[in-house]
């Protein structure tokens, strides 16, 4: 009886305590990739948000490979798993997701909503519904050595043509002096959405498009993807060393920023920490835009990719999930990340900034390379991007290897894409 009278007791305290406004604590748990310091600045913006709220936040590391990062998600998310409230997803991945994930419109202010790209926003919106708040965004870039070039009085390349010779130039340059440990141009050639990303924009830079095109149709057996894919492949084993084929953006970067390459392509995150106080080759990095390729239809492309976050259908504390989905998307949060991360920003206010602006000078270029920027074709082919984007990277990564003549190979890619698109209705 004494037992059921404390049990009582306690309850209405705690009841008490609740309408008195000292909310219940929850534990909120958010899952973020690890590119980079991306795990320091989650860590550190969810502990900023629990220390305002009275909550916790629990962080659950997840792989850096996008493809791994994805299984794990459709995983748990199959199993309506409680374990994750808070889910980072890549842009590709609002169509697929969806059914698993909240409305989050209510938590966009109007002012927000107008300065996000809307580029990001239409992405995030499935069937009305915004199942994700843009996070940072991201694009392709050119990383290059300045003082490399300057010592052999090269430009910053316009074409990949001129990128080969360049990076050759320098490399034989080094080699006789005794450093031929230099590589010229690391990239992402794994076989995995990293190389999609490369390749796609090999292939547009030539005019060759983007796979499957705005209506649904397959486009990608055309001659000027078939040249792009050559060309990559010819740097492998000259400009590029073979193990690059299992390079995915971290194997790159550590190349590059140890000092043992001339070009780079990789996002913006790699330009905070090649700048940073430990690193072998601050102050010594320029960026650019990705090079054009060759012929009448060249244009210069970067892939479009960035992040949002979500939250679980399945959350127990979507309201908690929800609030701090809205405190890391704010400008507050996103303009310490573009200090400390060169996480790019989703709101162009932040491109005006002039602190955000003076650690990153490459902000001023970036609204153009935004508007130039690649879709991976993830919105028109929906739940069946993932294995359009696995059929498209094994294809190129077997091209890639010498495995026979990449317009042969673009042939079947063709065929295997319209069977999975059903002839455009996807
Ligand atoms: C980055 C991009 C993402 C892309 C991935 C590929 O994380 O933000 O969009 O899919 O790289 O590795």
């Amino acid at each position: 009886m004494l037992r059921i009278v404390a049990l009582a007791a306690a309850t209405l305290i705690a009841q008490f305590s609740l309408s008195a406004g000292a909310r219940a604590e929850v534990t909120v748990s958010i899952s973020c990739s690890s590119l980079g310091i991306e795990q320091q600045l989650c860590q550190s913006g969810s502990d900023a948000w629990a220390k305002k709220t009275g909550n916790k936040v629990k962080l659950v590391a997840t792989p850096a490979d996008a493809n791994e990062r994805l299984a794990l998600y459709q995983t748990l998310l199959a199993a309506e798993a409680k374990d994750i409230d808070v889910f980072q997803i890549d842009v590709i991945w609002p169509a697929i997701l969806a059914p698993h994930l909240v409305d989050l419109s209510p938590i966009v202010s109007e002012q927000d909503r107008a300065d996000h790209f809307k580029v990001l926003v239409d992405n995030d919106t499935v069937d009305g519904k915004l199942v994700a708040v843009p996070w940072f965004v991201d694009a392709g870039l050119l990383y290059y050595r300045k003082d490399l070039l300057e010592k052999y009085g090269k430009p910053v390349p316009a074409t990949w043509s001129e990128l080969t010779e360049t990076a050759k130039a320098v490399m034989d340059g080094e080699a006789k002096a005794g450093n031929s440990v230099v590589q010229g141009y690391v990239w992402q050639g794994r076989a995995y959405e990293g190389l999609a990303c490369n390749a796609l924009e090999w292939i547009a830079s030539y005019g060759g498009g983007g796979i499957v095109d705005g209506d649904g149709k397959v486009t990608i057996d055309n001659p000027q993807a078939a040249q792009a894919l050559e060309m990559a492949k010819g740097w492998i084993g000259t400009i590029s060393p073979k193990g690059v084929l299992s390079y995915a953006e971290e194997e790159s970067r550590g190349v590059f920023q140890s000092g043992n390459a001339v070009f780079m392509r990789n996002w913006p995150y790699a330009w905070a920490l090649a700048n940073a106080a430990d690193s072998p080759v601050k102050g010594k990095v320029g960026v650019a835009v990705l090079p054009k390729g060759d012929g009448s239809d060249a244009r210069n492309a970067a892939a479009l990719g960035g992040q949002n976050l979500a939250v679980s259908r399945y959350s127990a504390h979507p309201n908690e999930a929800a609030d701090l989905v809205r405190y890391l998307t704010s400008a507050e949060e996103q303009k310490r990340r573009a200090l400390e991360g060169s996480f790019n920003p989703t709101l162009r206010s932040l491109y005006t900034d002039t602190d955000t602006v003076a650690a990153n000078p490459f902000y001023k270029d970036f609204l153009p390379i935004m508007e130039s920027a690649v879709a991976r074709p993830s919105t028109v082919t929906g739940r069946r991007y993932n294995q359009v984007s696995s059929a498209f990277v094994r294809t190129v990564h077997g091209a890639l290897s010498g495995q026979g003549q990449a317009s042969a190979t673009l042939v079947d890619l063709d065929k295997e894409l319209e069977r999975l698109g059903r002839n455009g209705r996807w």
